[in-house]
């Protein structure tokens, strides 16, 4: 039987959803809770930024204590998450929807989706992690950014007609895949979940530029390794990468510039 979103919180406005369900979990909330807000005013993304969470979009954070993974694990799980994003997002929508390392989803090069995963430990045992999903369903990219905008995208136009339901569909197709590709993982078998990450990927064979981790790494993406990490041919070696920013150099078959 389902476990993931047996308990949905669905409020309006909220700070974050991170940031709810992780008070949530904190005061023992059980696994699989989850938290769905219309909007948030404080949207977290990866590296302290801010996740821009307008009227329209799907922001959704689930409570995880998965106490036989170790922090190693962790990049694993996000990566996970990635996979069942991309595989919601292609079956509600029918949109070729591909994964940009670490677990951002794109479509047709612009970020529809991105995830935070963050977590409490005791020692090297997980006390909860938190699964953060944002999915710009239909939400108005005018009103974003400039600077977000320029490589933001979404799944419909804010007015389409069913974009309620197309976010109904798209939670529940997320919390399935999420659930299934979360047990497959604790049951040990992330290699067929990293095979769909392989399969699924924009960044391997790309020239890239990794960023955040002191010198930027030049090179060639060329595989993810079985701890999800990102492994970059440089002129100097194989770099492998667990954490970054991740920028395309040039596409796939397209000329340089
Ligand atoms: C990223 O920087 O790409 C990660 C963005 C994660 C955004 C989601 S929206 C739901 C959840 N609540 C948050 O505050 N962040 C995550």
């Amino acid at each position: 039987m389902r476990f993931l979103g047996q308990q949905v919180q669905r409020l309006g406005e909220v700070d974050s959803t991170n940031a709810v369900a992780r008070r949530l979990a904190e005061s023992g909330a059980p696994e699989g809770t989850c938290v769905v807000a219309e909007t948030q005013t404080a949207g977290q993304g990866r590296q302290g930024r801010v996740w821009h969470s307008p009227p329209g979009g799907l922001w959704v954070s689930v409570v995880l204590r998965p106490r036989s993974l170790g922090p190693p694990e962790v990049a694993r799980l996000s990566l996970t998450a990635g996979v069942a994003a991309v595989e919601a997002i292609r079956e509600v929508t029918g949109l070729v929807a591909m994964s940009k390392w670490p677990n951002d989803v794109v479509v047709s090069g612009k970020k529809v989706c991105g995830i935070l995963a963050e977590g409490r430990w005791q020692g090297e045992t997980v006390e909860f992690l938190v699964i953060g999903v944002g999915i710009n369903v239909a939400i108005d990219l005018g009103g974003l950014p400039p600077e977000v905008r320029a490589s933001a995208g979404a799944l419909l136009e804010p007015d389409a007609p069913d974009a309620f339901a197309v976010r109904e569909r798209l939670l529940s197709s997320l919390l399935g895949k999420l659930e299934s590709h979360y047990q497959l993982l604790l049951s040990g078998g992330f290699s067929g979940i990293l095979e769909n990450a392989r399969l699924y990927s924009d960044t391997l064979g790309r020239e890239v530029v990794v960023t955040g981790q002191g010198a930027p790494i030049r090179g060639t993406a060329v595989d993810l390794d079985p701890d999800a990490a990102l492994i970059v041919r440089a002129a100097s070696g194989d770099v492998r990468v667990i954490s970054g920013e991740v920028s395309v150099r040039a596409a796939r078959g397209d000329s340089a510039g």
